[in-house]
């Protein structure tokens, strides 16, 4: 298992192009299990998650194939990735087994295109992970109302349809608001169904717009995708098309609050500031300076850090997935900040790690109070979900002396490439081997 060794106190100054999406490509590459031929995306990060949905897809009878960039191809993202290409050969298959779904839940994905499709679907149910018990209850209860059948069987979900799934207007949210991959599922098994489906109470991230992009280019007819009512008119197939993923958001937000916390200077690149309004909000509260021109954002940030109050909350509210990140920053605020998780009420696990490096949190329920510090020290933490071990590099960041972080493949997971795209704008931050440390 690798390791981050990471020596703080480098402000960060030049370039960073940021990815595609990782969690709009991973649903969009389950939806391609719905269309005739092939289907060409591009931008898709080279992630250990998508190298797991590669596989899962391989499972289900896709043909699937990274191509390398065009030689002297320029403005693909930050590691020019080649387009990967996926096309159906096997429609038998139809199992997403535990081997996979334990390691990545997105997995749940493939239901409602296999579903759909295939009119039998058997995924393994995904246990609960490091920010919570993570239910897949309002995927199923969509599916169930567009007439799949389901029962659960030695761990795993069995679906079936007899006939075509019926469109019909159901109401999709639950006791944490709109469910993004819940959204998703739906809406993809719904470009299948006979009829209309209206999706009440959708999820508007970015990613559920993307995909809805992505099926009706392959010949689907959606309507108010990325507004809470989603219409749906079922078509008989879909074909492969070609479609390029939005930057990563959360990437973005990372490398923005990146700049923030080593007072540094960066200009991010490939992005779009138009799904990261709260974020910016937050982060100019803080003392952070955003400017964008064209399609780049340059972050530099003011000394002296605000403190302030976030709630996570559904698109366009801040994200979860900047909750980590955001309150490294707060922990060298001048003054206490306030950090209420709405999402998954119990995604605080890298609270403990911030104050083994001196920050000074205290968790009350779903809400974080954070004192600011002067300083933060380096010291060995432990990876335990993504988007807290990106809070931990950031901490280390700008922490006295070395930081180490262990377990590091959960940043492998969603990060493309983190640690050469911090070391080319100045961090100081080595991976190394578990072995090699001795
Ligand atoms: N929920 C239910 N029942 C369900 C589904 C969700 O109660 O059937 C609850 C969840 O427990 C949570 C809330 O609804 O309290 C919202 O969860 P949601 O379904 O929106 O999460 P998700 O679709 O499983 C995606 C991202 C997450 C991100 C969340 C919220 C992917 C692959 N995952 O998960 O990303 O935090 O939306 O924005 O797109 C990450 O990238 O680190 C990550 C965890």
């Amino acid at each position: 298992m690798d390791s981050f060794l990471i020596s703080g106190g480098h402000r960060l100054k030049g370039s960073v192009e940021i990815s595609g999406s990782k969690n709009s490509a991973l649903p969009i590459m389950a939806a391609c299990l719905m269309a005739e031929g092939k289907t060409t995306l591009k931008g898709i990060p080279r992630l250990l998650d998508i190298d797991s949905m590669n596989k899962l897809l391989g499972m289900l009878g896709c043909d699937v194939v990274r191509h390398e960039p065009a030689e002297g191809a320029g403005g693909d993202g930050p590691a020019l990735n080649g387009p990967l290409d996926i096309t159906v050969v096997d429609e038998n298959r139809c199992e997403a087994p535990y081997e996979i779904v334990k390691t990545m839940r997105a997995s749940i994905c493939v239901l409602g295109p296999v579903l759909a499709k295939r009119k039998k679907a058997i995924v393994s149910i995904p246990g609960g992970c490091a920010i919570g018990d993570r239910p897949v209850d309002l995927h199923v209860r969509g599916l169930q109302k567009l007439g799949a059948e389901f029962h659960t069987e030695n761990g795993n979900i069995i679906g079936e349809v007899r006939g075509r799934l019926k469109g019909c207007r159901m109401y999709l949210g639950g006791a944490q608001g709109p469910t993004v991959l819940g959204t998703i599922n739906v809406m993809c098994a719904a470009t299948l169904a006979e009829g209309q489906t209206v999706l009440v109470g959708a999820a508007c991230e970015p990613e559920v717009v993307d995909c809805a992009n992505l099926l009706n280019k392959m010949g689907a007819k959606i309507t108010g995708h990325g507004t809470p009512e989603v219409q749906i008119e079922g078509v008989e197939s879909l074909k492969g098309c070609e479609h390029r993923v939005i930057p990563d958001r959360i990437e973005c937000g990372t490398f923005m609050i990146a700049a923030a916390i080593t007072n540094g200077e960066l200009e991010l690149k490939h992005c779009n500031l138009d799904h990261l309004v709260a974020v910016a909000d937050r982060l100019e509260e803080v003392g952070v300076n955003i400017c964008r021109e064209n399609g780049t954002i340059r972050v530099s940030s003011a000394r002296r850090l605000n403190p302030v109050e976030m709630t996570t909350q559904p698109y366009p509210g801040f994200p979860t997935d900047l909750q980590a990140q955001l309150m490294a920053l707060l922990c060298l605020a001048d003054g206490i900040s306030v950090v209420t998780e709405r999402i998954f009420p119990d995604r605080f696990l890298h609270v403990g790690e911030l104050n083994r490096m001196g920050g000074r949190v205290r968790k009350e329920g779903a809400t974080a109070v954070v004192q600011g510090v002067r300083e933060l020290q380096g010291a060995n933490v432990m990876a335990s979900d993504l988007r807290a071990s990106a809070a931990l590099v950031l901490a280390g960041l700008v922490a006295k002396g070395t930081t180490r972080i262990d377990r590091v493949y959960h940043i492998d997971r969603g990060y493309e490439k983190i640690e050469q795209k911090l070391v080319a704008v100045g961090a100081q931050i080595e991976r190394i081997n578990e072995k090699a440390w001795g």
